[in-house]
């Protein structure tokens, strides 16, 4: 979909989106050959035309692939600085992006690697276009408890330059309270803010579970609450922030199609919603094209964009000078 001039200047956060899923194939290619990372496609063009997804596995089965490639603290300033660079053009005004760290340190990668180059792009993005940001550490839930737990013990001494525990991976078979000690630890050891992949594949059980048992700030998805009134209504009534994916919905097939996607129909529930990339090489979208894309499909009107838009800025994890700053 085109990007109408009130898209491109609407100011805008952007709550939902895993560093790990920026990178293009290009960066992709280039990163293999300039750390001798073995990828099975022969360049960039092959590895774009196998970004066709059947589900989330599928998706996530190249999604670790590609980050494989991600070696010195270079690659992760360079990854980061390129999203904020790009978010900036769409008009981000503040960032919350997830790292998976298990992901790296599972290949032997140090933590102050993945973590300081990552806040320094960070730095300069504030520094060059004004942005605020923040770094959410996100549980790959298709591993135990323990691992996250310890995770998040080696994360401790940037407690303070993190804002919140989330997660990624599979969400079928790894429901929210197999990391119950790990949310309570995030929240109350740590000092962070929640948010939890839920009812994207899962059903609408795992979003009341998210709220029930881990006591989360925000939902991340959630488009499967539909299927419970009794959740929609508490939804409605609490203003709990879903941030909401469309293009990733539709690369995912939870939806066949954009005209197929409830969101309007969350809209008019009175849900709080907010609209994001999540992983915007893999999916073919920025946050704009995803603001254009349900604009086109459900008709939304420029008001009810810079609503979800407003609600993007009330949802984040901001503290009290960036907030100032933005709201
Ligand atoms: N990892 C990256 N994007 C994800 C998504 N949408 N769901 C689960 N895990 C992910
Ligand atoms: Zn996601």
């Amino acid at each position: 979909a085109p990007i109408s001039p009130f898209i491109a200047g609407l100011p805008k956060a952007e709550l939902h989106m895993h560093l790990e899923g920026s990178l293009e194939p290009e960066t992709i290619m280039r990163l293999a050959a300039r750390n001798g990372v073995r990828i099975p496609y022969a360049n960039a063009e092959e590895l774009r035309a196998a970004y066709s997804f059947t589900d989330l596995q599928s998706f996530l089965d190249l999604f670790y692939l590609g980050l494989t490639v991600l070696q010195t603290g270079e690659d992760f300033y360079e990854m980061t600085k390129s999203y904020l660079d790009r978010a900036a053009q769409d008009r981000v005004r503040h960032a919350e992006v997830f790292i998976s760290p298990q992901g790296h340190l599972r290949r032997g990668i140090a933590m102050g690697t993945v973590i300081d180059n990552i806040l320094r792009a960070f730095d300069d993005a504030r520094r060059e276009h004004g942005m605020t940001g923040g770094l959410i550490a996100g549980i790959q839930r298709q591993f135990d408890e323990e691992e996250a737990l310890s995770m998040l013990r080696e994360l401790r001494p940037w407690r303070d330059r993190i804002i919140g525990l989330g997660t990624g991976g599979p969400e079928r078979g790894n429901r929210p309270a197999k990391f119950r000690r790990a949310y309570a630890y995030a929240k109350h050891d740590l000092g962070w803010r929640t948010t939890i992949h839920a009812g994207e594949e899962g059903g609408s059980d795992f979003v009341c579970e998210a709220i029930d048992e881990l006591h989360v700030d925000r939902i991340d998805h959630g488009v499967r609450s539909e299927a419970d009134p009794n959740l929609m209504r508490r939804l409605a009534e609490t203003g709990m922030p879903l941030t909401v994916c469309p293009c990733s919905n539709i690369m995912l097939r939870v939806f066949p199609d954009m005209a197929a996607h409830n969101i309007r129909r969350l809209h008019e529930a009175g849900l709080c919603l907010t609209v994001n990339s999540d992983d915007p090489s893999y999916f073919g979208a920025y946050v704009n094209e995803n603001f254009a894309s349900i604009q086109q499909a459900l008709g939304f009107s420029d008001a009810d964009l810079w609503g979800f838009a407003r609600n993007s800025f009330l949802s984040a994890f901001l503290n009290e000078e960036d907030r100032a700053r933005h709201l």
